[in-house]
């Protein structure tokens, strides 16, 4: 297919002749996803369209979607149904849903009966097959479903790699090193929508970790539902992934995620410390301090296993900022349950938490669980999590204050510039005396010298001088 196709001036769009036709992308959920977005957007550019964030504007409208909790799906059908207006003015317009949502038969089904104006719907195994689907739906009535069960024939390389890309930032960048996972916490759906684990070989993620390199990315996040377990065929692990990443000339950070720490090796955690582009920051998900919510959730640690992987850490690599994940009100959950998470939190002093509400998923082992945790008792305790947690990242970041820090800058809005730590803390700063009249780019390294410390972010000023580093200990 090309742009012909879609014929500019024809109504379509309301282009003006001559113009590129539009598509518009709205991407749910995880970094995984963004990636997949990031590969939908390059395929889209290779059939000569534009990008643009106007519903309005668009010959086609991609959702890639997200299920891992209900009100990821909520949102999803609540932006869907707002559509149907907008297809019943411009019947050319191409509604395309993809992603993990698009997995589950449920959803399929729901789809077909109250949203009948989708045109396409894909799902998380063939990403590269949108251009043939976009030209399928052009040529044929109804809805074109392709959902594949599973990864695509090992002959084809098995992963979506080497599709085009076009990145939305110019100076960092995911990576997928491997795809789907295999743990089936029983919570999660993930390994139902996204497939048994397959790793992509070194060589390859190298090739492109050096392509980005070159292009000016200066930081890559390797991505992986659980990086740990990353076994390529005759190829070594993570961790030798990691130094051989860590070697790529032109990268200044390298992150990761996501870490099961019951898969975090001694290995990983010396070649975390010994690789000076390996960011100071882990992303460790807990779940609950719970030893008993634990093993109902399948993860495979105890309360105390979890404490004790968190000071071999610290031992190794001072100062490493450790993020996480926390579900409440699994099926079952107690207060005293419940107060193991608070005192897991208290003594890990995460630098920063994702936290949930516990959301049923169809077909996931905990959704039959007995004992269910009211609304009211969750909803009281996410908030007594929250408390906890959003006084203890307050004292570590009000203990930086006077530091000088080294930020990527990321973006630039009313004379305020943001950035990000080594290890993963935001500042919003001033550019400082010696900048140069437009302060610092996007991509580039500043050092920041912090004035307040607030709970959710830094605030700083670009420091002029090259005194007062910081490397105390905050923990
Ligand atoms: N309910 C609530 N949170 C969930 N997560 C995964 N599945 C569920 C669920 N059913 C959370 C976990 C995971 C993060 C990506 O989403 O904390 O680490
Ligand atoms: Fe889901 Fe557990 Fe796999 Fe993470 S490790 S994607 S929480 S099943």
């Amino acid at each position: 297919m090309n742009v012909e196709t879609f014929p500019s001036g024809t109504g379509a769009s309301g282009l003006t002749a001559g113009a590129a036709p539009k598509f518009m992308c709205r991407t749910y959920g995880c970094q995984m996803n963004s990636r997949d977005s990031e590969k939908i957007a390059g395929m889209m550019y290779a059939l000569g369209f534009e990008e643009t964030s106007d519903e309005r504007a668009a010959d086609i409208i991609i959702f890639n979607t997200c299920c891992v909790r209900e009100n990821a799906e909520n949102k999803i059908f609540g932006h869907l149904g707002q559509l149907k207006a907008l297809k019943a003015q411009k019947p050319r317009l191409r509604v395309a849903l993809c992603g993990c949502m698009i997995q589950q038969d449920i959803i399929v089904e729901k789809i077909k009966s109250a949203y009948s104006f989708v045109d396409i719907l894909f799902g998380t195994f063939n990403l590269h097959r949108l251009p043939q689907l976009l030209r399928d739906s052009l040529e044929t009535e109804g809805m074109v479903i392709d959902i594949w069960k599973e990864p695509v024939p090992k002959e084809r390389g098995n992963t979506p790699d080497g599709l085009p890309t076009r990145r939305r930032h110019a100076y960092k960048s995911g990576v997928n090193i491997m795809y789907g996972c295999n743990n089936f916490c029983s919570y999660c759906i993930v390994p139902y929508v996204r497939g048994r684990e397959r790793s992509r070989h070194p060589e390859d993620i190298l090739e492109e970790v050096r392509a980005l390199a070159a292009d000016g990315v200066r930081e890559v996040m390797l991505l992986g539902q659980n990086v740990n377990s990353y076994s390529p065929a005759g190829a070594a692990g993570f961790p030798e992934l990691l130094r051989r990443v860590n070697e790529v000339s032109g990268l200044r950070r390298v992150r990761f995620m996501t870490s099961h720490p019951k898969d975090l090796s001694p290995a990983l955690i010396r070649a975390m410390a010994e690789c000076e582009k390996v960011c100071r920051h882990l992303h460790l998900p807990l779940q609950s301090g719970s030893t008993e919510i634990l093993r109902r959730m399948n993860r495979g640690y105890t309360k105390e296993g979890y404490l004790s992987l968190i000071s071999a850490l610290r031992g190794e690599i001072p100062n490493i900022a450790l993020t996480t994940d926390i579900i409440v009100g699994f099926p079952g959950e107690t207060e005293e349950d419940f107060r193991d998470t608070l005192e897991v939190v208290d003594r890990a002093r995460f630098a920063n938490a994702f936290t949930f509400l516990y959301s049923p998923r169809t077909g996931t082992p905990a959704a039959g669980l007995p004992g269910r945790v009211p609304d009211a008792v969750a909803g009281k305790r996410f908030n007594a999590l929250l408390d906890t947690l959003n006084k203890i990242i307050l004292e570590q970041n009000t203990r930086l204050v006077g530091a000088k820090l080294e930020v990527m800058t990321e973006e630039e809005k009313g004379g305020i510039f943001t950035g990000r730590t080594e290890d993963n803390r935001l500042v919003h700063f001033t550019a400082g005396k010696t900048a140069s009249a437009a302060g610092p780019v996007p991509g580039e390294f500043v050092d920041v010298k912090i004035t307040e410390g607030r709970a959710h972010y830094l605030i700083g000023r670009q420091s002029d001088d090259q005194t007062g580093s910081y490397d105390g200990a905050i923990f």
